[in-house]
């Protein structure tokens, strides 16, 4: 199968462009190709004849989001738009990749595809826009909802604090906000078996299980032996610009069931490749 990785710099993008590799890909990078433009998307999906795009493309700065909402809104609304006109026009499939942050965090267990969003801030309602515009103009969609990215190599918030480690003695972590922390590498497989079926619609793939960002950290420095205090607090004790979601588990009963590893599996292959240098 051809597929077009969109945003193919990111760190899921490049895990695509290593893991898919039974396929062949064409990585296109912000620089290639900015999603905002209409007549570039279209020109690039119409002379590269992909089967399938993958948007691993956005806008992801969260508190950013809220003083930038217009570049938010044109790269998780427009972007995704662009690319589901261009891509309907000729009759290819697109897998657009959305948040956990679409849902407000109400529900006391974990929310699956069925289950309504109700955004809480810019970043999340702009990715919502993005869903509802990728549904709305290509037929032959997949919108797969992740969270809390991670890998050793990306710039996210459990491998920031891990470099940090090396010059601070004591980090205060969430404790009162629980997600489902996500191996890229894991993502980007579950991906690939998910373009193998032509099962459309709304799927959630992220690591199983769900945890706190105080947890997430502790084990990681268990396993990696990083002797650091680390003390749990409450999420109002950092003054935030976007309002996050107290609880964002996510989970699947979509069909073809496609479940990840845990997010302790997760974690786990992050310190093996940390600890390989
Ligand atoms: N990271 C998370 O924890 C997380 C959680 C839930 C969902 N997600 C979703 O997962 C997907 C992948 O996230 P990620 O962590 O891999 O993101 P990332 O590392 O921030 O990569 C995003 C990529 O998109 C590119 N990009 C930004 N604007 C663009 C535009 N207008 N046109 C083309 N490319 C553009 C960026 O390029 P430049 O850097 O050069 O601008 C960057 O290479 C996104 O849809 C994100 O919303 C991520």
């Amino acid at each position: 199968m051809k597929i077009l990785v969109i945003g193919s710099g990111g760190q899921l993008g490049r895990s695509l462009c290593d893991l898919l590799c039974n396929h062949r890909i064409v990585p296109l990078t912000h620089r290639d190709l900015d999603i905002v433009n209409l007549s570039a998307v279209t020109k690039a999906v119409e002379s590269f004849k992909p089967d399938t795009v993958i948007n691993a493309a956005a806008f992801n700065d969260v508190d950013g989001a809220e003083s930038r909402a217009d570049e938010a809104y044109r790269t998780n609304a427009l972007g995704p738009r662009n690319l589901a006109i261009a891509t309907a026009r000729i009759g290819s499939r697109l897998l657009h990749v959305s948040t956990d942050y679409v849902f407000d965090g109400t529900l006391t267990r974990p929310y699956h595809e069925y289950d309504s969003p109700h955004p809480l801030s810019t970043y999340g309602s702009s990715k919502l826009a993005g869903e509802d515009a990728v549904r709305e103009m290509n037929p032959r969609h997949y919108i797969v909802r992740t969270a809390w990215l991670f890998d050793s190599t990306g710039n996210n918030f459990l491998n920031r604090t891990r470099i940090l480690a090396a010059s601070r003695e004591r980090f205060a972590l969430v404790s009162d906000q629980f997600g489902s922390p996500t191996h890229v590498a894991h993502l980007a497989k579950a991906i690939g078996t998910l373009i193998d079926t032509d099962v459309y619609g709304n799927y959630h793939l992220a690591g199983r299980g769900g945890t706190s960002r105080f947890e997430l950290v502790k084990l990681a420095f268990e396993l990696l032996a990083i002797r650091v205090e680390l003390e749990p607090v409450a999420a109002n004790s950092f003054p935030a610009a976007a309002q996050r979601p107290a609880y964002s588990v996510l989970t699947t009963i979509q069909e073809p069931r496609i479940e990840l590893p845990s997010w302790q599996e997760g974690v786990e292959d992050f310190a093996r490749a940390c600890g390989r240098g």
